[in-house]
């Protein structure tokens, strides 16, 4: 049984105080945070940078998942890692060398990720399963926080939980208790919830909920797919 993993996004905390806000989360109990980064390309929005990263890395000890929404993920992967980016995740929709990236983030010894979008097929992802310490599943469209949840990702989260019975399978997008559950069932242990767990009254008994509830689901449904 993986261990279930509780990331908060910061593109849903307060602006104004971030560094609390990352000591807000981890003292609610989250495993670690995740950073949105956008370059108005890839996805049509702009939103957190490295010198996100660099506060968080400054102020709280857990992993940070940093999420490359752009266009050209080759030309930062450096920047990122040094500003303290583990794992780093990039889209196979990007404009790159895929396995090339992916190599050149584990070669700094930091974990790759690689992340569709809701749209794309796990055709595209499957040629990289050796090369990924993550396979992110979008389960809305990448840009912009508190959109509801596309179902039609969960179909995909099974099939590669079957291909690759051990690689850590993240979802991100419109997650809160009944959507962390459905992904659950399908062998996803790895919840990306911004707007959720920013909002929530208190956002400690949300993620022990959320821990209780994704434990007793995991895996619940792809038995059935075999
Ligand atoms: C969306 C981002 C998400 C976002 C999720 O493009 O990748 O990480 O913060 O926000 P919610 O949980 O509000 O959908
Ligand atoms: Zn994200």
């Amino acid at each position: 049984m993986s261990t279930i993993t509780i990331l908060p996004s910061l593109l849903a905390a307060d602006p104004g105080r971030l560094a609390e806000e990352c000591r807000r989360a981890v003292a609610a109990g989250a495993n670690g945070l995740h950073v949105d980064i956008m370059d108005g390309h890839l996805v049509a929005n702009l939103s957190l940078g490295p010198n996100v990263v660099a506060m968080a890395r400054r102020t709280v000890k857990v992993p940070l998942s940093t999420h490359l929404m752009v266009t050209h993920p080759q030309h930062f992967v450096d920047l990122f890692i040094q500003a303290g980016a583990n794992p780093l995740l990039i889209h196979v929709e990007a404009q790159c060398d895929v396995r090339a990236v992916l190599r050149a983030i584990r070669g700094r010894g930091v974990r790759a990720g690689l992340t569709l979008n809701p749209e794309t097929p796990v055709e595209a992802v499957v040629p990289f399963l050796d090369e990924a310490d993550e396979i992110l599943f979008m389960s809305v469209h990448p840009g912009l926080g508190g959109q509801a949840f596309i179902p039609q990702v969960l179909p995909k989260i099974a099939d590669i939980r079957r291909r690759a019975p051990n690689l850590p399978l993240s979802i991100d997008g419109g997650i809160n208790r009944a959507t962390a559950v459905q992904a659950a069932e399908q062998g996803a242990h790895v919840f990306i919830i911004g707007t959720f767990l920013f909002q929530a009254p208190d956002m400690a008994a949300e993620i022990v909920a959320l821990r209780r509830e994704t434990t007793a689901a995991y895996g619940r449904k792809t038995e059935a797919l075999e």
